[in-house]
């Protein structure tokens, strides 16, 4: 399971609070795939949120580093658009494969990396300063 820590905070609080909502619906998957809880109202409920969250989240950082003038907007806008191609592309596959609970263990994978590699490194970059 992850936890939030102050280490994640851009210090825009709107940002913030939604990351965190991430970090408790990347949560909610991994207690899914603990459970083989995969084709239920649970997963559902999951799956759209992320596709909610690419749309909304990822309008509002890339508004907040135009907004700031922020020299990282350009790569932030770049990623976000291969985090949504990557997620269209699962969620058509994930309605139509057999093999459900790998597709969920890789995806899982994919967002600890996104943690580690995104919010970290690139919308960091948010913080007054930086
Ligand atoms: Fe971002």
């Amino acid at each position: 399971m992850v936890k939030w820590e102050t280490k994640y905070e851009t210090g825009v609080t709107e940002v913030d609070e939604q990351h965190q909502s991430l970090f408790n619906y990347i949560n909610d998957l991994e207690q899914c795939i603990l459970d083989k809880d995969f084709e239920g109202i649970k997963m559902e409920i999951i799956l759209n949120f992320f596709q909610m969250y690419c749309a909304t989240h990822f309008s509002l950082e890339e508004t907040c580093m135009m907004r700031e003038r922020c020299p990282a907007y350009e790569e932030n806008k770049s990623a976000h658009k291969k985090f949504l191609a990557y997620y269209k592309k699962f969620r058509v596959n994930f309605r139509q494969t057999t093999r459900k609970l790998d597709m969920l263990k890789e995806f899982h994978r994919v967002l600890i990396k996104w943690l580690a590699n995104h919010i970290m490194k690139i919308d960091m970059k948010l913080k007054a300063g930086v």
